[in-house]
């Protein structure tokens, strides 16, 4: 693969890039332009890489590289890309050996780009990044957060893991369609947690990891989304995406609740604790002692994804708005795990439930998920293994299904 790295600051995350990529087992071919050197030097890309590194159309002239670079390449990924570099790809410009191997290359071509905020909203970024996305080029939403100085705003580079599993998303065949533009989504992930007293509670084995994939996906897809997180691994905020932090049941209930009304799309992939313990104890149980615990009196938590489904019926949140949830099952003697994913797909009253089998510690954790997707009218579609973010990706495909049927 190609990796094009343009002239900003950011240019030095570029190394963790070719690294990421190259551990993987990908060979990487480092195009910088001539001012990306300023801030990372051709030797160190050679020395990641393993490859020579060039900047011009008339370096190794012999060797024709301006066109073989391209035409060798299964993957273009440019990052960080400045706005003059979006400027001259957007106008077909070949004035250096980048912008000559991205007019030649017919492979997908992944741009992440990374400025000031006030660069990123003017006028001629938003149209160079409307031209090219038109052109099929994925152009990658930047992060929020610290830029160069004290300021901070849109317009970070994304995590270089982040760009990595986008661009092998693409290299997957799967596209970063606009789909989602305009639509509020609101995505809950990860785990809750019953405090027990202030030192240990319940919890579950949720990583977070479907949730936060869900929530990159659909905000590169151009949606508006509201994660609301309990306890996660630590992963990367999703890019564009509004974080809300939550431990408990009840305060994920009350998180959703206010926001309900409002959204398009509503995805459950956090895993809710049924039950939370009776009473918590203000100071922590001690062993040995009056206060120490023969057992643990649990309370059920209110079922947020069915009291949505019942909200819906009831006109308080719009009758269009699709409820997607989930389901962790392991099967048993009573029924297989699709036959329990039907049963609650139904109970639960949503528009699609994606259901993981997950007997033998299969999905938790893992950067790989697969299952199947349900239907109430009990239709379902395998959706094979693959990374999380390509089964985000098939997840938001029948969400944008069933909202435009609507
Ligand atoms: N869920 C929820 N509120 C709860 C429990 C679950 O909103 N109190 C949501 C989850 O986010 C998920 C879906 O419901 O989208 C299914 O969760 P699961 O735990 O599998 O469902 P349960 O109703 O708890 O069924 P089970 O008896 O299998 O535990």
């Amino acid at each position: 693969m190609v990796l094009g790295v343009a002239g900003g600051i950011a240019a030095y995350k570029s190394c963790h890039i070719v690294r990421g990529f190259t551990e993987r087992g990908h060979a990487v071919r480092v195009v910088p332009t001539e001012s990306a050197l300023n801030f990372v030097g051709a030797a160190t890309f050679e020395a990641l890489s393993g490859q020579p590194v060039a900047t011009g159309v008339f370096d190794r002239v012999h060797r024709v590289q301006h066109v073989r670079v391209g035409q060798e390449a299964d993957l273009v990924v440019i990052a960080p890309a400045t706005a003059d570099l979006l400027a001259r790809l957007a106008t077909g410009r070949a004035d250096d050996l980048l912008t000559a191997t991205c007019l030649v290359a017919t492979c997908p071509v992944v741009v992440a780009p990374a400025m000031h905020t006030e660069m990123w909203n003017h006028p001629a970024t938003r149209a160079n990044v409307a031209t090219l996305r038109e052109r099929g080029v994925t152009v990658l939403e930047p992060a929020h957060g610290r830029l160069t100085g004290a300021d901070s705003g849109a317009g970070r580079l994304p995590d270089p893991e982040q760009i990595i599993a986008l661009s092998l998303l693409r290299l997957a065949g799967r596209e970063l369609p606009q789909d989602l533009s305009g639509r509020r989504v609101l995505i809950t992930a990860g785990g809750t947690r019953e405090n027990i007293d202030p030192v240990r509670y319940l919890g579950n084995r949720s990583s977070g990891r479907q949730g936060f994939a869900l929530a990159e996906v659909a905000a590169q897809r151009g949606a508006e989304v509201t994660l609301i997180a309990g306890a996660t691994d630590e992963l990367p905020a999703p890019c564009g995406a509004e974080v809300i932090r939550i431990s408990s049941a009840r305060e994920l209930a009350g998180e959703v609740t206010a926001r309900a009304a409002e959204q398009d799309v509503i995805i459950m992939a956090a895993a809710v604790a049924d039950y939370r313990p009776t009473v918590t104890a203000p100071a922590k149980l001690k062993k040995n002692s009056e206060s120490a615990p023969t057992a643990v009196e649990l309370t059920e938590n209110p079922d947020i994804l069915a009291g949505l489904t019942a909200a819906r019926r009831d006109g308080r949140i719009p009758a269009d708005t699709v409820i997607v949830g989930f389901a962790a099952e392991t099967g048993d003697e009573r029924a297989s795990v699709l036959d329990h994913a039907l049963r609650k797909v139904r109970r639960k009253g949503c528009d699609l439930l994606m259901c993981n089998d997950v007997s033998s510690g299969k999905v938790f954790g893992r950067n790989r998920n697969r299952g199947w997707l349900i239907s109430p009218d009990g239709s379902s579609t395998e959706v094979p293994d693959g990374t999380k973010l390509e089964v985000a990706s098939l997840i938001l495909d029948s969400v944008v299904r069933i909202t435009t049927e609507r």
